[in-house]
């Protein structure tokens, strides 16, 4: 018999783009269906795009606005009493703008999962996809990253990373942003699944090759070794 579906629950401040790429994958015929169900959106912002699109796709919101309240811990407080109310198994952050504290981390009991614009191991914090624009003329390509959250910044284990695509062709940061956001699209599902379903991802998938591929360089390149690493043809950035 198959499992039951894991609970999950998406914590937005914005757009919501990446938080619909999750939608549609749990799905029928999604790379989550049957694995995931999307039981809560929770903003910490009114008013905000991903509000608006998950009414669409029929998923349960909440606002828990970081503004009413008048300390960290207090807006932490009610945002774990939502979660709990929602009986939330996995938590996936996609563009919360809120970094969570040691403590809600561990009241929480639950994983927390998050997708960062960029490779985590070159830049980490807000403002990712400005940081590669500004940085475009020494590097051939960026991909984002999804990790595990801990009490860093992004700092977590990483799950995935999506594929590189190359910046040369790039014209303006909202292209960079547009290029970007497609593979987001792609590999925040796929990550999800193999964190939920432990490698359920084939081995032999370009999204899992890739990361083994950069894990192995980062190993080499800690101890010492000044390799560098080419994907398609395309010199990743170095740490
Ligand atoms: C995405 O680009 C995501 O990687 C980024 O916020 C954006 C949210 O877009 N997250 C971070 O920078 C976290 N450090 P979305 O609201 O359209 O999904």
């Amino acid at each position: 018999m198959n499992a039951a579906p894991t609970r999950l629950a998406v914590l937005v401040s914005g757009g919501g783009s990446n938080m619909e790429a999750i939608a549609q994958a749990c799905r029928a015929g999604g790379v989550l269906a049957g694995i995931a169900e999307l039981v809560l959106v929770l903003s910490s912002r009114a008013g905000v795009g991903a509000l608006e699109r998950a009414s669409r796709l029929g998923v349960p919101v909440s606002v828990v606005p970081s503004a009413s309240f008048s300390s960290r811990e207090a807006h932490e407080a009610a945002v774990l009493e939502t979660l709990a109310a929602a009986r939330t198994e996995v938590v996936a952050l996609a563009g919360y703008m809120r970094i969570l504290s040691a403590s809600f981390l561990s009241a929480l009991g639950a994983p927390v999962v998050n997708i960062h614009p960029v490779p985590t191991y070159l830049y980490q914090g807000a403002h990712g996809y400005e940081h590669i624009w500004a940085e475009r003329a020494r590097l051939a390509c960026c991909f984002p990253t999804v990790h595990r959250v801990d009490a860093g910044v992004d700092t977590g284990e990483v799950i995935l990373y999506g594929l590189p695509y190359a910046l040369g062709d790039l014209e303006s940061l909202d292209a960079l942003r547009a290029r970007g956001l497609a593979e987001e699209h792609t590999v925040y599902p796929l990550a999800l699944r193999q964190f939920l379903r432990s490698g359920d991802v084939p081995g032999d998938s370009p999204h899992a090759r890739f990361a083994t591929l950069v894990r192995s360089w980062l190993t080499a390149r800690r101890a010492g070794l000044d390799a560098e690493l080419h994907y398609n043809g395309l010199a990743l950035p170095c740490p």
